[in-house]
């Protein structure tokens, strides 16, 4: 390991352990940085719940160069017997694995604190467990990146969120979340633990859970079906594209300080109705597909970051919303095999728990808010 400012805290063909490496941002991640080519061996530890999908991976279980440095475990992070021995063979361990919806959230929250709190702690344990060993054999800690959210601040009517800010947290998801994030620092101040925290911008692309905004709406609208808009459809989000999110933790992991926690930001500030507008115009289906439903509970009206923290290690987007929008537009159209099996099994009993009773309250609405729609 290299210590000087700005110099890589990653060597070249280290051992990563990734966890939640099958799901939607953590497995663009593993393709990435196998695709790099760059002696980097990776361990995707992923109980592969509803949201997880192996075939994420299969890009680089195709390729043999990749697939010979990739190694896949099926299991939970809350598992102190699983996670332990697999921390200790780890360089650097970067924890996507989460529930991550927060609609689920509001049905059903107790998945998102087993893996949110549980999970991170047992995690941190290891950590702790494994860079004492470490530090005995003379070899540098293991470092632990938390893969958290800008949800943990909760809605910002105006300006933009700093990383000194005060996490106001409103959905079970989100206070899972700043739980996770606050047994991180407690472990750097208490336990002297190699960490950092990234709080990463709303974030759309191939492989997205179609339970989300986008891929919903894009594979709703191909065939046909009803977009259920959440209230007015004004709420605000930041988009920031997969393998940008991807790329800002990695660039975390090697150049972030210890102790710190980053705001990953997207590239493009937008009410949904506008996202919504474009997704229709790419695929070239009609607006009349949008039902205004009624709202989600304690929806956060507007997320925004600032970014200056991270821009000063380094990171810039590269990809902007016409064309992240555009290539996952495209990816959904070209991949219905992938998207119609993760709208299979429970998804319709899922689908009418979430939505039966908001489309049968459902009604149309113009493209453009009148007066007494907001
Ligand atoms: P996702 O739901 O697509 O993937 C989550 C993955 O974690 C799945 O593969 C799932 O099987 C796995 N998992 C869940 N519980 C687990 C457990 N107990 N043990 C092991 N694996 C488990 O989520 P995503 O959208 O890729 O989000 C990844 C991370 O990024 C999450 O921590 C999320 O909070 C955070 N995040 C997401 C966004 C976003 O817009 N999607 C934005 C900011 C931060
Ligand atoms: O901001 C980061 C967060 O972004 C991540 O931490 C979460 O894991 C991720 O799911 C996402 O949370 P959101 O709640 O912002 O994303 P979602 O796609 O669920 O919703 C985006 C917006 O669209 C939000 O204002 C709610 C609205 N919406 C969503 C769905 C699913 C609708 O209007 N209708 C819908 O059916």
């Amino acid at each position: 390991m290299t210590t000087e400012p700005n110099a890589s805290r990653i060597d070249a063909g280290a051992r990563l352990l990734v966890t939640g490496g099958a799901g939607f941002i953590g497995s663009c991640y593993v393709r990435d940085v196998l695709a790099r080519h760059d002696g980097t061996r990776v361990t995707v530890l992923d109980k592969l719940t509803y949201a997880g999908n192996r075939t994420n991976l299969a890009a680089v279980e195709s390729d043999p160069e990749q697939a010979a440095r990739l190694r896949f475990v099926q299991g939970d992070i809350a598992e102190p017997g699983i996670v332990g021995p697999l921390v200790a063979d780890a360089d650097a361990v970067v924890n996507f694995a989460a529930e991550s919806h927060v609609d689920r959230s509001i049905l059903d929250p107790e998945a998102f604190l087993r893996t949110g709190v549980i999970g991170v702690h047992v995690l941190l344990e290891a950590v702790r467990a494994a860079s004492a060993a470490a530090a005995l054999a003379g070899r540098p800690p293991v470092r632990f990146v938390q893969v958290s959210t800008d949800e943990v601040y909760g809605s910002v009517e105006e300006g933009h969120s700093r990383e000194a800010d005060p996490l106001k947290p409103r959905s079970p998801y989100s206070a899972a979340k700043a739980a996770g994030e606050l047994l991180v620092g407690s472990y750097v101040v208490t336990h002297g633990v190699d960490a950092v925290v990234t709080r990463g911008s709303n974030t759309y692309g191939p492989y997205h859970h179609p339970e989300k905004l986008i891929p919903l709406f894009v594979t709703n609208a191909i065939d046909d079906l009803p977009l259920p808009m959440y209230g007015d459809g004004l709420q605000r989000r930041d988009w920031l594209y997969v393998s940008d999110h991807a790329g800002a933790i990695d660039h975390v992991l090697r150049h972030g300080t210890s102790g710190e926690t980053y705001n990953l930001p997207g590239s493009a500030e937008m009410a949904n109705r506008d996202v919504i507008a474009a997704l229709l115009e790419r695929l070239g289906k009609p607006w009349s597909l949008v039902r205004t439903v009624p709202d989600r509970p304690g929806h956060d009206r507007r997320y925004a970051l600032d970014g200056s923290k991270l821009a000063s290690i380094g990171w810039r987007n590269r990809t902007s919303f016409e064309d992240g929008l555009a290539a996952t537009v495209d990816w959904f159209r070209a991949n219905e095999r992938w998207w119609r099996a993760a709208k299979s099994g429970d998804w319709d009993a899922y689908y009418e728990r979430q939505y039966g009773t908001r489309l049968a309250a459902g009604r149309a609405v113009a493209r453009v808010v009148r007066p007494h729609e907001t």
